[in-house]
């Protein structure tokens, strides 16, 4: 029977049989700090090819591997490519959402890399997600549980809505407590690392450990496919504007401290703490654009280095 299932996530029989899904080349959605993920063991070309397929995810976009610790992330990349300053950031920012791309193992199927030399890895802080990987005693991989393209999942109910006829079981560990996907720094450049993602973890975090960081601004796909400039997008069209005043009765607004608008057929306030923002923008973009608006505004996010993760997300939802 296909059906998508939803079970709790902190539940020892539920996680066993998660776990058994991913043994046996099966893939499971899995709660992160981040966003949710479709995990499936990295080594395993089965569940890989599942991932893609479900995701409807093009094929050249690369997965992330997420990993127990340091020495786990050290077996899947090429000998010696864990240098000093990978060690370093992972002793300080994991588990959590940091992201490092350095060059791959050839033990790593290319497909679980979207054919690239090189892999992301990272360490999630989720408690769900550390069970799995240590029952499993294995990386999976795991790109958000979204439909390619759409806005990333932030609990068991919006994978569920992403996939509503699938044979897919979800763990469900609540509402992702950062609500954004993780920051991915380069770690390969000979010149220094580059940001190829923001995300919670900002620049100012890394700079004391890493001097300073080039960011990379693509409006294609290319080194990182999955920061092509659309993305995270909503079906309804979505406008980011300086001031959401000229809001009308057909529109939902997210705003950012601005005034309620006069008028609108959803408002929905995240606030000016850019963490309980970042937190609650994926709900809100989901709930936007299933209301029945004919357009969702939302106001361009305050300036500033805590914004930068935010920024980045809408302004790809709204090209
Ligand atoms: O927070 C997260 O990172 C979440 C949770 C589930 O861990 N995962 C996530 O995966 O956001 P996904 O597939 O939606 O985004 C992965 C991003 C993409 O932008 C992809 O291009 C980049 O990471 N990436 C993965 N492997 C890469 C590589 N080898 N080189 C450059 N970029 C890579
Ligand atoms: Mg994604």
């Amino acid at each position: 029977m296909n059906l998508v299932r939803i079970r709790d996530g902190h539940d020892s029989n539920a996680l066993s049989e998660a776990v058994e899904i991913l043994r046996k080349g099966g893939v499971v959605a899995v709660p992160t700090e981040t966003v949710y993920g479709l995990a499936g063991m990295t080594r395993d070309l089965r569940a890989i090819e599942t991932i893609y397929a479900l995701k409807n995810r093009p094929s050249n976009n690369p997965l992330i591997a997420h990993v127990l610790d340091a020495d786990s992330a050290r077996g899947l990349v090429a000998p010696g490519a864990w240098h000093d300053l990978a060690e370093h950031l992972a002793e300080r920012f994991w588990p959590g959402p940091l992201t490092l791309v350095l060059p791959r193992s050839d033990s790593v199927p290319e497909m679980a890399t979207g054919g690239l030399r090189s892999i992301a890895v990272r360490s999630p802080s989720h408690p769900v997600a550390r069970e799995i990987l240590e029952r499993l005693e294995e990386p999976f991989s795991a790109p958000s549980a979204n439909r390619s393209g759409c806005v990333s999942p932030t609990s068991a109910l919006h994978v569920k809505a992403d996939f509503p006829d699938s044979d897919l079981m979800i763990l469900d560990g609540g509402a992702c407590e950062v609500g954004l996907e993780s920051t991915v720094l380069d770690l390969r450049e000979p010149e220094g690392p580059r940001l190829l993602r923001p995300g919670s973890v900002s620049l100012k975090d890394l700079e004391p450990f890493v001097g300073s960081i080039e960011v990379f601004n693509s409006e294609q796909q290319g080194d990182s496919p999955g920061t092509s400039i659309r993305h995270y997008a909503p079906k309804t069209p979505l406008e980011l504007v300086g001031s959401i005043a000229g809001a009308t009765s057909t529109d939902a607004v997210i705003r950012f401290g601005a005034l309620k608008p006069k008028d609108a057929l959803l408002d929905l306030s995240l606030g000016e703490d850019p963490e309980v923002a970042a937190k609650e923008l994926y709900a809100a973009l989901r709930t936007a654009d299933t209301c029945g608006a004919e357009r969702i505004l939302i106001q361009l996010p305050p300036a500033g280095e805590q914004w930068r993760a935010i920024v980045d997300r809408v302004r790809r939802a709204s090209v």
